[in-house]
């Protein structure tokens, strides 16, 4: 397969990251006679600092006319203070919006390797912890129309039916792969959207008879997260209460460091990127863990290019490398070998084996 990938490093470790993912997926693409050809495209505050803006639109051009997008990380402290339309965040909603990537998936996995990470006790995630957030991702109230007055400030928060209904019928599609259970994510007590939330969801749940759904007030979900994380397969939710929950969920398996992303749309196209930030504090030192951008990779040959061998082998390799005992600084434990992003990177491409 000839594929067209466009690489945004970004901000902070983004590059340092990018750099190992790259190395993974031109290991596994040699391996199985792919061709990968690389768009190195600047978003976030390297494109501030280098255009002005924090979207360039050659940036958005390219990436368009891409197969997919591989992203590291956007933002930092050097940017907090530009105005809100320049912020280095900016370039990631344009970027969702513009290319229309409505479905986030966010999978929340806790690896048996890095079980004593998790901060929950150890009963309540016995036996694995594997969830999926599908969080809608350009509609709500990140996307509504936002009005600023000396001592007034508002942000509407609107759905129509037709953007709950393509997002609910992924994940449909999605729990029908795990183990059929979908539970549906609002305010429904409260906010009109989350009305037309559930009728919609429960309107598409007709045509999956066989996934069984629940619906959760988003403030008991929060909680039921940490209570009881086991009861979750695939959690579907708007824009907002994703972003919160995913951090929640991530967490939980004590391995922010390691979960992968995919924001796509109804064709193959996507982008796939880490759901951790660019922390700034340690770029350019070797030190940031490249796992959960080799994972975006694998997700990526799984949902845009359909690569499920390709995309197993990274998910394979990963786990063996971390057998092995090689840690970043952010899962290091006792016992374990202590290694950069570069050596990271390097053991997962070697344990690609022919
Ligand atoms: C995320 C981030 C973004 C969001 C920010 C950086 C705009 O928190 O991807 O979860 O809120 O969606
Ligand atoms: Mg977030």
């Amino acid at each position: 397969m000839n594929i067209r990938l466009a690489l945004i490093p970004g901000d902070g470790i983004g590059p340092d990251i990018v750099s190992e993912a790259v190395r993974v997926l031109d290991r596994v693409a040699e391996k199985y006679g792919h061709s990968v050809r690389y768009e190195r495209l600047t978003a976030g505050g390297a494109a501030i600092d280098e255009t002005g803006a924090p979207l360039p639109e050659k940036t958005l051009r390219t990436a368009e006319e891409c197969d997919a997008v591989l992203l590291g990380a956007v933002g930092g402290p050097k940017w907090d203070n530009v105005p809100s339309e320049l912020r280095p965040e900016k370039a990631l909603l344009g970027l969702r919006g513009g290319l229309g990537l409505f479905c986030n998936l966010r999978p929340a996995l806790l690896y048996p390797q890095l079980a004593s990470a998790c901060p929950l006790r150890s009963e309540l995630v016995e036996g694995g912890l594997d969830l999926m957030v599908v969080r809608e991702l350009t509609g709500g109230i990140y996307f509504g129309a936002k009005e600023r007055t000396e001592d007034r400030a508002s942000d509407v928060m609107s759905y129509t039916k037709e953007e709950i209904r393509r997002i609910a019928i992924k994940a449909f599609e999605i729990a029908r792969k795990r183990s059929c259970r979908l539970t549906s994510v609002d305010k429904a007590n409260i906010l009109e959207t989350s009305r037309l939330w559930r009728a919609t969801v429960n309107e598409v749940a007709a045509s999956y008879p066989d996934v069984e759904v629940s619906h959760l007030y988003v403030d008991n979900a929060a909680m039921q997260l940490v209570r009881n994380p086991r009861q979750f397969d695939v959690i579907l939710t708007e824009n907002m209460f994703g972003d919160i929950l995913s951090d929640e969920a991530s967490m939980i398996t004590g391995s922010i460091g390691m979960l992968p992303s995919a924001s796509l749309r109804s064709d193959s196209f996507g982008m796939y990127e880490p759901i951790h930030g660019s922390a700034p504090d340690i770029a350019g030192q070797d030190k940031a863990n490249p796992l959960a951008t080799i994972l975006s990779v694998s997700m990526m040959l799984r949902y845009s290019f359909s690569l499920a061998q390709e995309a197993d082998e990274i998910e394979k390799a990963v786990g063996l490398t971390l057998d092995q005992g090689w840690r970043t600084a952010d899962i290091f434990t006792q016992g374990t070998r202590l290694c950069g992003t570069k050596a990271m990177g390097q053991a997962v491409a070697g344990n690609i084996r022919d």
